[in-house]
């Protein structure tokens, strides 16, 4: 499974970057926002600086055309630039033609597996189901996981893959990989989660009280 950062913090994707666990990033107007960057362009370009791989930037507006010229423009900063597109009748559009120009596509807010179709039929190169935001109103959010990844299996000739996004704890990412989600998209809170248990912590000290124990050093050892 690929791991992709879901944030727009510099600081946060520069510490991640370093564990060499980081396959991507994605960020949305929420996020860009959040991070205060005065350059949204500027800002995109010094993460995809940071990670060689898919880095998404979500379009503005919400029309065709003005969505499409500000996919063309952001595709321009990076070659790892993916262009985020809402799951809207003009955002499929958009993901038709950017695709089909060879430009990577996220299509994002996708709530249920009809809207994954045709998110797959344009072509997109990622679709981000959001299950968080299902789970939220008492949907079961990893179901729609299930079943898009169910239903993408079928069609060999869909190249979309499964973006689990809206992530809010560790059982989210383990049960979307227990299902073959290609990708998920975890916050840096989260990820971090994801080292944590109380047996390995304990084991540690144990480990290192008993070596101390021996009076003996490796590096300084003949
Ligand atoms: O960035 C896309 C998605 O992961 C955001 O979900 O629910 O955390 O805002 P949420």
């Amino acid at each position: 499974m690929k791991f992709f950062v879901d944030t727009a913090d510099l600081d946060e994707i520069r510490d991640l970057a370093s564990t060499g666990l980081l396959d991507g990033v994605t960020t949305n107007p929420s996020l860009v926002a959040k991070s205060g960057a005065k350059s949204f362009i500027d800002l995109i370009a010094q993460i995809c600086e940071l990670v060689e791989g898919p880095v998404s930037a979500e379009v503005a507006a919400t029309d065709y055309q003005t969505m499409l010229k500000e996919g063309q423009k952001l595709a321009k900063i990076a070659k790892n630039v993916a262009i985020k597109v809402p799951l809207t009748p003009d955002g499929l559009k958009v993901c038709k033609q950017l695709s089909d120009a060879g430009t990577m596509v996220n299509v994002t807010l996708c709530f249920s597996s009809s809207q994954a179709i045709l998110a797959a039929k344009a072509g997109a190169t990622f679709v981000s189901p959001f299950v968080g935001r299902l789970d939220d109103i008492s949907t079961d959010g990893m179901q729609l996981i299930r079943d898009i990844v169910q239903i993408y299996k079928q069609y060999p000739a869909f190249k979309t893959e499964v973006l689990v996004a809206s992530i809010r704890h560790p059982m989210h990412l383990v049960e979307a990989a227990r299902v073959g989600a290609h990708v998920s998209t975890i916050p840096p809170k989260v990820i971090r989660q994801l080292y944590s248990h109380p047996l390995t912590d304990s084991g540690l000290a144990t480990f290192v009280s008993d070596w101390k124990k021996t009076g003996q050093t490796i590096l300084n050892a003949a």
